[in-house]
């Protein structure tokens, strides 16, 4: 498919936040998960058809810590950073023509160009329902899956309110699966 990558620019936000709010669900994400020069857009025919945010985390984070603790990908110290994977989401007319892969590259790149080593996101496991797309993706992009986490965005449902698109009111029983991956060698 013929698409450009570049950064996500404010005028994005609009269809990029429709394409979030259709793919993740209205709540559960935010612009402000992306950070930096390390959040892009994937444009087809000048429309939004793909978005990854993206932010740099510390290596004592307790999402880091979360997600990496036991891996060999774990940061060594607080003073390393790492690529957090905020969300990811392609338009489905756009899937299975190498978006989502090349937006996640460009943030992988920009990321080791700043000196992470290691990247980290996690997969949303929607309650009651089969695997999702992402398990496959984080796969075949070379992430390891790391041990499911019940109840994962429950505390954040009920905070904000947000309606699960798969288990409805909150709390969110949905389960999360870290997924890591070495950048660069220590
Ligand atoms: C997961 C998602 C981002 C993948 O986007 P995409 O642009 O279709 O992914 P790519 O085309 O780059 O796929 C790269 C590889 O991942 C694997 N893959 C991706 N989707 C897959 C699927 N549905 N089934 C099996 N393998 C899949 C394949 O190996 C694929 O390579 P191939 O097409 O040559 O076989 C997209 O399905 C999506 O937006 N899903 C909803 C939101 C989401 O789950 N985001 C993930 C973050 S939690």
């Amino acid at each position: 498919m013929d698409a450009v990558i570049r950064p996500l620019r404010e005028t994005d936000r609009p269809a990029a936040g429709r394409l979030l709010d259709e793919t993740v669900g209205a709540g559960f994400w935010r612009f402000t998960d992306g950070a930096g020069a390390l959040s892009f857009v994937a444009l087809t025919d000048a429309h939004v058809a793909g978005v990854v945010l993206a932010c740099l985390e510390p290596g004592d984070d307790p999402d880091v810590r979360t997600a990496m603790s036991g891996s060999a990908s774990a940061p060594a110290s607080g003073d390393e950073r790492v690529l957090h994977v905020r969300q990811l989401a392609v338009a489905p007319a756009a899937r299975r023509a190498g978006l989502a892969s090349r937006l996640l590259a460009r943030a992988e790149t920009e990321a080791l160009t700043r000196g992470a080593r290691a990247a980290f996101a996690f997969g949303w496991l929607p309650f009651g329902r089969p695997e999702p797309d992402a398990v496959p993706f984080y796969g075949a992009a070379g992430y390891e899956a790391r041990p499911d986490i019940a109840d994962f965005y429950a505390e954040d449902s009920v905070a904000t309110g947000a309606l699960c698109p798969y288990c409805g009111a909150p709390p969110c029983h949905c389960a999360a699966r870290p997924f890591v991956k070495l950048l660069a060698p220590g």
